[in-house]
């Protein structure tokens, strides 16, 4: 909760996290330098209208939150989070990954591609100041 505040304006409750972590928790994941949490990965698992088309309803990973303190950054723990998160999202039947993002976050946005993932389609006014999200998307490499 700690590196969501000083990372993100999407802040959450204590209950929210915890729902995430109880429900799925092998996707919600920390990175650990030194014994001390460098980053984290939190997500949920849907059902609903695929982002790839010929795939219909499918169950989707969906991150929900990212972040990696300032002071990693560039280290590949943004990476590795992912690809983690991604690797047990396939435990839950997950076909396919997705997220939102804002247009401005180029960091993120050049890590989602960097990784494989597609710019699915834009949602104007996504986030609470107004400012659109990308929602990109991948299909799970790893799928059963
Ligand atoms: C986005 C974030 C999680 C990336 O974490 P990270 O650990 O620094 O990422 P990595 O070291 O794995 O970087 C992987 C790739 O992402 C891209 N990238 C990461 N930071 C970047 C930056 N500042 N500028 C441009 N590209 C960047 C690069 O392609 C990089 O590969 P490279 O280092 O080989 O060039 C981190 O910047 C962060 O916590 N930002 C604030 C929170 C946030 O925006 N979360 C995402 C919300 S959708």
């Amino acid at each position: 909760m700690h590196i969501n505040r000083v990372c993100l304006p999407e802040n959450y409750t204590s209950l929210f996290f915890m729902n995430l972590y109880q429900r799925f928790p092998e996707t919600f994941i920390v990175a650990e330098e030194n014994g001390k949490i460098a980053g984290y990965i939190m997500c949920r698992i849907e059902t609903g209208i695929s982002n790839f088309k010929l795939l219909g309803i499918a169950k989707k990973g969906h991150v929900i939150s990212i972040a990696v303190l300032p002071e990693h950054h560039r280290e590949g723990i943004g990476s590795a989070l992912m690809q983690e998160a991604m690797k047990a999202m396939v435990n839950y039947k997950a076909k396919e990954c997705y997220l939102e993002v804002r247009t401005s976050n180029l960091s993120a946005v050049n890590l989602y591609r960097k990784i494989g993932f597609e710019v699915a389609r834009t949602a104007k006014g996504y986030y609470a100041d107004g400012e659109a999200a990308k929602v990109m998307a991948k299909k799970l490499p790893f799928a059963k």
